[in-house]
């Protein structure tokens, strides 16, 4: 029988993880089911049992599940420690083991499919929410010269920025505080472009030869790509080489195969733009 697998979210209709997942099981050779799962808000752990008992061999967790799937976990690996929230469980046995690819998902769309080192590099990570604490670890890991935290509301960011002291010095505030600086790589993981709302970002903080990288993505440019196409921003991508690279390394935990991801990436952009 195929091994079961899973992603479980609120809502899930339209989750691309059981095409992405499907196709790296082909390209691979990897026997395995990948179905899509809505859990009802209050009832994650009881729908992650009921997978468990009918044979489910790990999950992926998305909106509004990846704190309940921290809590769930029996065992943690490092980076989803860091994140404060899984993305990926694994059970065996009486185990729940939780990892969090979010953050590995983004460095590696980075540094391998878009071809921008990251060491030696001032970033300015945009946000201070759960996407952007899932990041900043996985980030630090590349020796950026520098990383800021802007946000909104400047305690967050502030916050935020003392969580990861122990690892580096990060500065922090909110987005007038970025004024006067410029940056090699922008981030926005902040929710913003989801109501098509633009940040109020100062002029002059992308460099000539900057990466702005916006986690969302969508069929047309978001606020945020269009913002850094208008202040000069040589290079721009949204986030779904991040899916892609994030359903990768869940598969390579789940299955020890690293499946390749150039394919399957341009598979789904041409579906987006179609
Ligand atoms: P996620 O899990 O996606 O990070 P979240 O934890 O709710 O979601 O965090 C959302 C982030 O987007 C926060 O940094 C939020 O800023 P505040 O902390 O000030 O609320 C940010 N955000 C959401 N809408 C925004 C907007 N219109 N402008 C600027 N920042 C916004």
């Amino acid at each position: 029988m195929s091994d079961l697998y899973a992603v479980f979210g609120n809502p899930i209709a339209h989750s691309k993880s059981p095409a992405i997942h499907a196709a790296f099981a082909v390209a691979s050779g990897q026997d395995l089911i990948y179905e899509a799962r809505l859990a009802p808000v209050d009832g994650f752990k009881r729908a992650i049992s009921d997978f468990v008992a009918a044979g489910g061999k790990g999950a992926n967790v998305t909106v509004p599940f990846k704190e309940d799937a921290f809590r769930l976990a029996t065992r943690l690996s490092e980076r989803a420690a860091r994140a404060g929230a899984v993305n990926t469980l694994a059970f065996n046995g009486t185990e729940v083991f939780g990892d969090n690819t979010d953050g590995a998902g983004l460095v590696r769309d980075i540094t391998h499919n878009l071809g921008f080192a990251l060491a030696g590099k001032r970033i300015l990570l945009l946000g201070a929410g759960g996407a952007s604490r899932g990041v900043i670890a996985p980030l630090l890991a590349e020796n950026p010269s520098s990383l800021f935290i802007a946000n909104r509301s400047a305690d967050k960011a502030i916050a935020l920025a003392v969580s990861f002291a122990d690892i580096a010095a990060v500065d922090a505030g909110n987005f007038a505080k970025t004024a006067g600086y410029c940056f090699d790589l922008v981030v926005n993981a902040t929710s913003a472009s989801l109501s098509g709302e633009s940040l109020p970002l100062p002029a002059g903080i992308f460099a000539p030869d900057s990466l702005a990288y916006d986690m969302m993505y969508g069929k047309g440019e978001t606020p945020f790509l269009a913002l850094a196409r208008e202040q000069g921003a040589g290079q721009r991508a949204d986030g779904l080489g991040m899916l892609v690279e994030q359903a990768a390394e869940a598969f390579f935990v789940w299955r020890g195969v690293r499946p390749a991801t150039a394919q399957v990436l341009a598979d789904l952009r041409a579906k987006l733009l179609a």
